[in-house]
């Protein structure tokens, strides 16, 4: 559809994926262009990362987080927090396992699970529970059989944020019926108001945890492809053993770069916060004045938005891509409890938004 109405010769705006417009800060590039220039690092890399980004990965969640992983074997590298989540299926989901996944949600859990043989078990991530899964919805027959549960926030695709007590009630859960907990945290650094936390600060979580992080949203750097996982040593060692037999590690140089992300200065990143902030407010006003019921925007660079009655998520994705030439993502795209819903992104020039802001103030509903 989008090639047809483009076709038409209509000026499409895109706010459909979640990749930052703003470019890689400059001290990570020079970091990378100096480290690209030492043969040392043309060689074939540890695959578990180099000691010196794991020791800066460790550092940074310690000083963001409070959270305290050894290096050594507590922390692996990863390329691109997508690989760890697709390989954590790998290490540990065998064919038969149960693996609960939040319903709407980041595709590749629910895959991941499915390409390793196991059987997902959706979990609806509903407005009236703020977007938390109701861990007292899920049967014991499914607890009991579950091995593992994916959460992810801040939440891709509703913006929700998970408080301490929730994971606190989460690491209850997966202790009673001993299932590990991989939290995705690509989005940590990208919130609002009080600052997301880390699922392995909950007490108890390291001993059924997991956690994946990611460079890309909070430093722009998507195409660098770099990110981490820290927890439980026997999870991150089971993870690091299906590394070493299919890939070989990030480039050194990523690496190099990715130390200099996250030991430098991270005014760049709040920089990147107030952008968004200014960005989410614009579109927010605006879809008030449509009359649109927007979800709280706690985290992330996506508004969740809810469909008026009469329409689907996939109708009025059409209608805002045929009328006025704008982007969105159906929510059902996210699973079938995220129907009812669209997702916008905030990742195009605040120029570009204001013009989509200015063409859905022409819309009738
Ligand atoms: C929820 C979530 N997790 C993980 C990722 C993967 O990010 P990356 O592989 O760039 O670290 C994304 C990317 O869009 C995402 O939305």
């Amino acid at each position: 559809m989008k090639k047809e109405v483009a076709a038409r010769g209509v000026d499409i705006i895109s706010l459909g994926i979640g990749d930052p417009d703003s470019p890689t800060f400059p001290h990570i590039v020079r970091a990378l262009a100096e480290a690209a220039a030492k043969p040392a690092n043309h060689r074939y890399p540890d695959y578990e990362g180099l000691p010196s980004y794991r020791a800066a990965a460790a550092a940074f969640v310690r000083k963001r987080f409070g959270v305290t992983v050894d290096p050594a074997t507590e922390v692996v590298s990863l390329i691109g927090s997508k690989e760890g989540i697709a390989n954590m299926a790998v290490a540990f989901v065998d064919p038969g396992d149960v693996v609960l996944v939040p319903d709407p949600g980041y595709p590749v859990y629910g895959i991941g699970t499915l390409f390793n043989g196991g059987t997902p078990y959706l979990m609806p991530l509903k407005q009236e529970n703020a977007f938390l899964p109701d861990l007292k919805a899920i049967p014991a027959d499914v607890a009991r059989r579950a091995k593992l549960m994916w959460l992810g926030y801040p939440n891709n695709p509703t913006a929700a944020l998970a408080s301490p007590g929730f994971f606190a009630d989460v690491v209850e859960f997966a202790r009673k019926h001993e299932i590990i907990v991989a939290h995705d945290n690509a989005y940590s650094e990208i919130y609002y108001d009080e600052p997301p936390p880390s699922f392995l600060a909950a007490p108890g979580a390291e001993e059924i945890g997991i956690e994946f992080h990611s460079l890309s949203k909070t430093y722009n750097m998507t195409g660098w492809r770099i990110g981490f996982a820290i927890g439980n040593k026997a999870l991150i060692g089971g993870l690091g053993k299906v590394k070493t037999n299919v890939d070989s590690g990030i480039f050194q140089a990523v690496q190099e770069a990715g130390i200099a992300a996250l030991g430098g200065d991270q005014a760049p990143v709040a920089g990147m916060r107030a952008l968004y902030r200014e960005r989410r407010d614009l579109l927010l006003a605006a879809l008030a004045r449509l009359g649109l019921e927007a979800q709280p925007v706690r985290g992330t660079f996506y508004v969740w938005v809810r469909v008026p009655k009469g329409f689907t998520s996939s109708s009025l994705t059409a209608k805002l891509l045929q009328e006025i030439g704008v982007v969105v993502t159906p929510g059902s795209g996210f699973g079938a409890a995220g129907e009812g819903y669209i997702r916008f992104s905030l990742t195009v020039a605040t120029a570009r938004l204001q013009e989509a802001v200015e063409r859905l103030g022409t819309l009738r509903l």
